[in-house]
């Protein structure tokens, strides 16, 4: 099979390396872009179009997937996030993600898959983050059925994962270490997610054995919604 071409986002935090990790052990080609420098393969600030389209046209030649994998999180409620607070959280987890997509679809192949990290917030609320958290992933997810529609006729499939907690800072960055244990009895199967665990599901979507999948909000959760 000739090299697969993959955009990545948010490969230097949890679900992002374990993304990384897994999709370079299975031969796919990983480009980074990412907003430290140094970190990643292309910079860009994520709340600019010129910037993530400047991004998106240095990446180059055809891409067979794109995974979004960054995210901000940030609490509430109403009364303390502020209308700036607002927009600098859809700017970053929802309207660059559709900036991207858009900037890279004269790259996407036939048969390309576009997998977006959302959150079992979008099904619900969450429980730890503010309004603008859940309102942008609810975005998300109805992005997804949006552009199932749109890209089908091109081959081009779209899915998102929607994790409920994933062991890392992001998880535990709003709640005391008591108040995160007692979270984990709200789940299931009673534990966080593993990074690599999400990442199987995001290879599973990338890969052409999913090929009648799309439009999918993919709960990976452990069972919590
Ligand atoms: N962790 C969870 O429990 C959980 C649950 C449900 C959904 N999710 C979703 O999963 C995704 C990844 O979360 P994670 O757990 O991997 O969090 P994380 O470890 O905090 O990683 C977040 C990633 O997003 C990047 N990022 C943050 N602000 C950014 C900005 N302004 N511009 C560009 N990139 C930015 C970070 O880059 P820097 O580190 O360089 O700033 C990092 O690479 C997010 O969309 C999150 O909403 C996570």
């Amino acid at each position: 099979m000739s090299q697969r071409r993959i955009v990545l986002t948010g490969a230097d935090g949890t679900v992002g390396s374990g993304v990384q990790t897994r999709l370079s052990a299975s031969g796919w080609t990983v480009t980074t872009i990412g907003h430290r420098a140094g970190l990643a393969d292309l910079l860009a600030d994520f709340r600019s179009e010129d910037s993530l389209r400047s991004a998106m046209s240095a990446v180059g030649g055809a891409l067979d997937g794109m995974v979004f994998a960054h995210g901000m999180l940030e609490p509430g409620p109403v009364d303390r996030v502020t209308p700036a607070a607002w927009r600098q959280m859809m700017a970053v987890n929802l309207d660059s993600i559709y900036t991207m997509i858009h900037y890279a679809l004269p790259q996407l192949r036939p048969g390309a898959s576009i997998v977006v990290v959302s959150s079992t917030a979008a099904f619900d609320h969450s429980p730890v983050g503010g309004p603008h958290y859940t309102a942008g992933k609810w975005a998300l997810n109805g992005l997804v059925r949006h552009l199932a529609f749109d890209l089908g006729p091109r081959g081009i499939r779209i899915n998102s994962v929607c994790p409920g907690t994933v062991e890392g800072p992001m998880a535990r960055a709003l709640l005391s270490e008591a108040d995160y244990m007692e979270s984990l009895k709200g789940i299931p199967l009673g534990r966080a997610a593993e990074a690599s665990e999400i990442a199987e599901v995001v290879a599973f979507l990338l890969d052409a054995k999913s090929g009648y999948v799309t439009g999918a909000n993919l709960p990976v959760s452990g069972g919590y919604r």
